[in-house]
């Protein structure tokens, strides 16, 4: 062989390891992409982790999530009673999992929630006898959960839901422990101390039924009288638990536009879509809400009608539509859960249901709203 012979060659192979190297590259390029990428220059997409799959450390679950999503809030394991059941027993192992696996794969992490009222142990608001700590006691409890929480992943959590549905339906605050010990003081507290611990943090207020008229007036007021007090508030989380007719969207729209003039940024934090019939007219997400099991509001046990499963890609698309819509004024939309299976909305507000309020099949397989949302930023 001449010398050029074997030069060519030599450079042919190499191309070929080039090209080889190339083609990894794209497959690689191509199997990383997901929903997250499609709508990389409009909002983060989120997804909430659920506790099973990070004790499982469900790698085909976890797989999904990091190539799908670039947002992850905890579904329960940073609630106060799965994280601090007791008062000097604090369970970091899958809060600390959870954080790990967002950082490390660069993900935007979401601190869900500080204080809330529900998944709470008793003895946050009872002293031994069963009578309800003061204001002083039940705020330095607070102070220290708070504290203790935010210390710990400071910097690597850069938002947090840091007071969840304080604010009921039609506006009035909600009667819960935190309020009947120190109306609204506690609520302030919090933002302000979450801002002397972590001054970089992203601090917002979640709820459920923000798109309600009422709830909008009530969150809209505390937006302008935490504004003119300077307690520090960045954002509004829209829960965004919805049905297939409500809320209406005009009325969504409303919402978002509202808390956006108010200054601060929107984001969509637990959407799911509930397809199954609604009982007795309800709706919004408070847990401690129970319906007995019928047969005849589980009618989807073997499958989505296609007519149904039409009409859930029809909703997810009108809904994204309008975040598309706002995205000046939304910083991410978060969905609750990945998988059908998953979702708490089989068991919310009736156990033992079969719903399909998400984006991503029983087996883990993208369903047409998935696609549909593709569609949309093509
Ligand atoms: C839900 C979880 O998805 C369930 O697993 C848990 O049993 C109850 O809480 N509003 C919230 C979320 O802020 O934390 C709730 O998550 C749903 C309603």
């Amino acid at each position: 062989m001449n010398i050029s012979r074997r030069k060519l060659l030599a450079s042919t192979a190499l191309l070929g390891t080039l090209a080889q190297l190339k083609h990894a590259a794209f497959a690689k390029a191509v199997a990383d992409t997901g929903l997250k990428d499609h709508y990389q220059k409009d909002f983060l997409i989120g997804t909430a982790v659920s506790s099973a799959s990070l004790a499982e450390n469900d790698s085909k679950m976890l797989g999904l999530i990091a190539r799908e999503f670039n947002s992850i809030t905890a579904e329960n394991a940073m609630k106060w009673g799965p994280i601090r059941p007791t008062l000097d027993n604090w369970q970091w192992e899958l809060a600390d999992k959870f954080v790990d696996f967002g950082t490390r794969n660069k993900m935007h992490i979401v601190g869900h929630t500080l204080v809330w009222h529900s998944q709470v142990p008793d003895s946050v608001f009872f002293d031994e006898k069963g009578k309800p700590l003061n204001k002083k006691a039940l705020l330095k409890v607070m102070e220290e959960h708070v504290t203790t929480l935010m210390e710990r992943y400071k910097g690597r959590i850069p938002a947090w839901d840091v007071v969840n549905e304080a604010i009921e339906d039609d506006g009035q605050w909600r009667q819960s422990p935190w309020y009947k010990a120190t109306g609204t003081d506690y609520i302030a507290r919090a933002f302000q101390l979450a801002h002397e611990i972590d001054p970089k943090a992203h601090l917002m207020y979640n709820d459920y039924n923000m798109a309600m008229p009422g709830k909008r007036a009530g969150v809209v007021a505390m937006l302008k009288e935490f504004k003119k007090k300077g307690v520090p508030i960045h954002g509004v989380g829209l829960q965004g638990h919805v049905g297939m007719e409500h809320p209406e969207l005009a009325e969504l729209e409303a919402s978002i536009v509202a808390y956006a003039e108010q200054g601060v940024r929107v984001h969509i934090t637990e959407l799911d879509v509930d397809v199954l019939p609604s009982v007795w007219g309800i709706t919004g997400a408070d847990v401690a809400t129970r319906f007995q099991y019928r047969p005849e509001i589980d009618p989807y046990i073997n499958g989505l009608t296609a007519e149904a499963e039409e009409a859930l890609s029809e909703r997810y698309v009108a809904l994204f539509k309008i975040f598309l819509k706002h995205r000046d004024k939304i910083d991410r939309v978060t969905l609750w859960g990945v998988s059908d299976n998953l979702s708490w909305l089989n068991d919310f507000p009736v156990p033992g249901r079969t719903n399909y309020p998400l984006l991503f099949d029983r087996e883990l397989k993208p369903k047409a709203a998935y696609f549909r949302l593709l569609d949309l930023k093509r």
